[in-house]
């Protein structure tokens, strides 16, 4: 298995895809097929940001000065969706709202998932070596095995409240 960090979040992309289109073609009355996959869908996003947060923005950030402003609009854009998440998690698949904020939450997470991958993962590939990538994919390996899983869970959101009083 790769340990190439650009590989490995890609890779947690395509799963988070994959639970999206599942959510998506569920029906409007599949309530415990939707409960299920939101339970899934949030833990994913809970520890995929959880990792970007903790690894990946913070060594670009050092290394790449110049992705400086991609990395304030990312660490923002995963402010909203841990919102969109802590507010989901308290919510059941018969509330009147439970449809909407998913749609929401699914619409950004998507735009935010094609800006990394379009946009900044080349840049980010371009400027670090094969060495460093590896470096920061087996860091986030680790992190993956203690990562917080709920939206809830201490850690959840430590680095965007970093982001927000520096
Ligand atoms: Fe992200
Ligand atoms: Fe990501």
């Amino acid at each position: 298995m790769s340990t190439d960090a650009i590989v490995i979040l890609k890779n947690d992309h395509k799963e988070i895809r994959r639970l999206f289109g599942q959510f998506q073609k569920a029906g409007d009355k599949a309530l415990k097929a939707k409960q299920d996959l939101a339970d899934r869908i949030l833990e994913a996003l809970t520890v995929h940001t959880y990792i970007e947060n903790e690894a990946m923005y913070p060594r670009t950030r050092e290394l790449l000065p110049e992705l400086e402003d991609d990395v304030l609009e990312s660490y923002e854009e995963h402010h909203v969706a841990d919102v969109l998440c802590m507010e989901l998690a308290t919510m059941k698949s018969s509330d009147e709202r439970f449809d909407a904020k998913m749609t929401v939450l699914i619409e950004s997470v998507t735009h935010h998932i094609e800006e990394e991958e379009q946009d900044w993962f080349p840049q980010v590939r371009a400027g670090l070596g094969r060495k460093t990538l590896s470096e920061i994919g087996e860091q986030m390996m680790e992190m993956k095995k203690t990562a917080p899983r709920r939206p809830s869970q201490p850690g959840a959101l430590k680095k965007v409240v970093d982001a927000v009083i520096a």
